[in-house]
């Protein structure tokens, strides 16, 4: 895959359509001309289509928060694939942390969600993975993260330029205020591109896959991570609802 850094903004259930509109305009009005990383960010499902328009010819691209894995049917309160293209996105995270937490999302889902999303084209899946406190307190890390890709990525047919974005957000980070230190960030990169390389080759995992770090980051702690050795880029909550304060975590990264 080629060498542009991706910063994903995740504005979850924060803000509401006019808030989004809002802030959405002020997120064009910051990256005007700008180049240099890919960028998007991912609304709620209502706001979609008024974000699209406005970032419309911008460079800052759509996403959404989550898909189904169907692309159409009897499936009421769900949005498929092919569905979130219409709407113009291009990213869609899968499996993010908090889904699997309050609407007890698991890992066949999650598969179920990347095959669906891996059958329309220009479509690229923000694939979250990452371990709970517990599990990094008695040193469980590496084989949550090993048994999770496995999981969600095995058997998943990967051709041409399709490109997977692996998130590892360790939960314990997550809108806590304080990310984990960059070399911890840096060793669970490792583990993942390890396995990666395992299930798909090194050739596909170069081309195809990124694998970015999301949890607490800002625009203070960002520069610890930026040269950090398998990381593509971030997913940024938080710090993602400032148009400003996401223009700094961006060109810090650059
Ligand atoms: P925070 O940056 O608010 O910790 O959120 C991270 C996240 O969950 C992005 O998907």
């Amino acid at each position: 895959m080629e060498d542009k850094k991706i910063i994903i903004a995740n504005w979850k259930m924060k803000l509401g359509l006019a808030e989004t509109v809002d802030l959405a305009k002020k997120m064009k009005e910051k990256f005007k001309g700008f180049s240099g990383s890919e960028i998007a960010v991912c609304p709620n499902f209502i706001s979609l289509l008024e974000v699209g328009k406005i970032l419309k010819d911008s460079g800052v691209g759509l996403g959404a928060q989550d898909v189904f894995w169907e692309q159409d049917g009897a499936y009421t309160g769900e949005i498929s694939p092919r569905h979130l293209t219409e709407a113009g996105c291009k990213y869609v995270i899968v499996g993010h942390s908090e889904r699997r937490r309050y609407l007890m999302v698991n890992y066949e889902m999650i598969h179920k969600e990347i095959k669906a999303v891996m059958q329309v084209e220009d479509l690229t899946p923000v694939v979250c993975i990452g371990e709970n406190w517990e599990e990094r307190k008695t040193d469980r890390r590496d084989y949550v993260l090993y048994d999770q890709l496995q999981q969600a990525l095995s058997g998943i047919d990967i051709v041409g330029n399709q490109k997977i974005i692996l998130a590892y957000e360790p939960i314990w980070a997550i809108g806590s205020g304080t990310a984990i230190e960059p070399s911890e960030a840096e060793y669970a990169h490792k583990i993942i591109k390890l396995t990666l390389n395992n299930m798909f080759g090194m050739k596909i995992v170069n081309n195809n896959f990124k694998i970015i770090y999301g949890g607490s980051i800002t625009s203070e702690n960002v520069k610890g991570f930026v040269d950090l050795e398998n990381l593509d880029g971030m997913l940024v909550g938080g710090a993602s609802l400032d148009a400003e304060e996401f223009y700094k975590v961006v060109k810090a990264v650059l």
